[in-house]
């Protein structure tokens, strides 16, 4: 695969949603210059969302994060470019709004690591296990950016 081909799996969590933050999350990752491959909007199952967080099942906080994710419909993407993953990382900002950078996306709109309205993979190999778990392979467009060649010098 092609570097700038890297995906990341991004949610706008339920708290992101309720908050009228979706379009704004789109447009920071947009105005980067990352391709939208794939966008659902949905009311995710507790199965599903046990799964994705099924690393941290032994953690105190488990069950809270679990419930907290399917108390509303998640905005679920995924988003192409040149190291996204990493580079989403930090747009993301630290785990803990307290501790995030304003500019990032958790330092600007959040304050508490409980309602920190963002996902993002943390490794491409997390995120290529969470594309397959939310994402159908055919759910994920291929199309060509008109922007590429303006975005990457090859
Ligand atoms: P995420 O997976 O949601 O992108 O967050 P992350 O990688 O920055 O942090 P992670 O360690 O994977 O934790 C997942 C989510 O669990 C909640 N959390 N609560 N109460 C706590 O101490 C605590 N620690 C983590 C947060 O919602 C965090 O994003
Ligand atoms: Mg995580």
């Amino acid at each position: 695969m092609a570097a700038n081909c890297e995906q990341t799996f991004i949610a706008v969590k339920p708290d992101g949603v309720q908050r009228g933050l979706i379009g704004e999350i789109i447009k920071r990752f947009e105005q980067k210059g990352f391709r939208l491959v794939a966008l659902k909007f949905q009311q995710a199952s507790k199965d599903l969302l046990k799964k994705h967080y099924s690393d941290l099942k032994d953690r105190p906080f488990y069950n809270g994060l679990v419930e907290y994710m399917c108390s509303g419909p998640v905005a679920a993407m995924v988003w192409e470019g040149l190291n996204v993953v990493k580079t989403g990382r930090v747009m993301l900002g630290e785990t803990n709004p307290a501790d995030s950078k304003p500019g990032t996306i958790r330092g600007d709109f959040c304050i508490q690591v409980g309602r920190n309205i963002i996902h993002g993979s943390d490794s491409v190999e997390s995120a290529k296990k969470e594309i397959a778990l939310w994402f159908k392979p055919e759910e994920l467009c291929a199309y060509k950016s008109c922007a590429h060649t303006w975005v990457y010098e090859d």
